[in-house]
């Protein structure tokens, strides 16, 4: 049998874009499609952790042994995340929207001929990640962001990993020509208070059994993490 080096541990992960809605029929969104963040589940549920997968709206099929939350938008993410609570590991791999249609409307907005096209008012949606981070007792012994940058990788990502309060961050580079942000690879930098460490390219089933193998060796070195 394999190792479960985990069990006994409670992991949430999110995944996947969020879509908001500008009237019924239309959203916004983005190009996730979720695989890392689904290869992470599995991962995690395969080393005995108790996973829920919260996952935006995603085509992939769920990872077997972990309770799927599917949700759509930013604030639903959040509330599925909180309903998860508490647990030991929060990673939070999905591509949360920044913004939200302020009054998505509950018809279809009608194209008028001769008017003038309609604008979008956006306001911020919550930050996940900087919300799971916050002190208190319900937050997650480690928790994980993911940073998504083209310039700048390892500087933007130290900042971002402060900024948002998260114990670790794992950059990638998703400039377009990398193939990175819905291909079948990765290549992520390790963040933590300490240090960085880059990983060679390899698949995202590999940087999520790598990321395991790192979580399962913290939690046994610091028992009281
Ligand atoms: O700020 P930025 O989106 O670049 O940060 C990326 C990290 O923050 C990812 O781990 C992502 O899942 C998380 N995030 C979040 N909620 C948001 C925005 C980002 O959980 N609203």
């Amino acid at each position: 049998p394999a190792p479960q080096p985990l069990r006994g541990l409670r992991a949430l992960v999110t995944a996947g874009p969020t879509h908001e809605p500008i009237d019924p029929v239309r959203y916004i969104a983005n190009r996730s499609s979720g695989r890392q963040g689904y290869a992470i589940a599995d991962a995690l549920a395969r080393a005995g952790a108790e996973v829920t997968l919260v996952s935006g709206p995603t085509t992939l099929p769920p990872p077997a042994g972990i309770a799927l939350r599917r949700v759509e938008t930013a604030v639903q993410m959040l509330a599925a995340c909180e309903a998860a609570l508490p647990c030991d590991i929060a990673i939070c791999t999905a591509a949360v929207a920044d913004w939200r249609v302020a009054q998505a409307g509950t018809r279809k907005i009608k194209k008028t001929p001769g008017a003038p096209p309609p604008t979008l008012a956006l306001v911020p949606n919550p930050d996940i990640l900087a919300h799971l981070s916050r002190p208190g007792p319900l937050r997650p012994r480690l928790v994980i962001g993911f940073a998504a940058e083209t310039d700048d990788v390892r500087d933007n990502a130290t900042a971002k990993r402060q900024r948002k309060g998260c114990d670790w961050i794992i950059a990638n580079d998703v400039r377009a020509e990398t193939g990175i942000m819905g291909g079948d690879e990765n290549e992520i930098t390790l963040i933590t208070a300490t240090g960085s460490e880059h990983w060679p390219r390899m698949s995202k089933d590999a940087v999520a059994a790598g990321l395991v193998r790192r979580i399962a060796a913290t939690f046994a070195t610091t028992p009281d993490i």
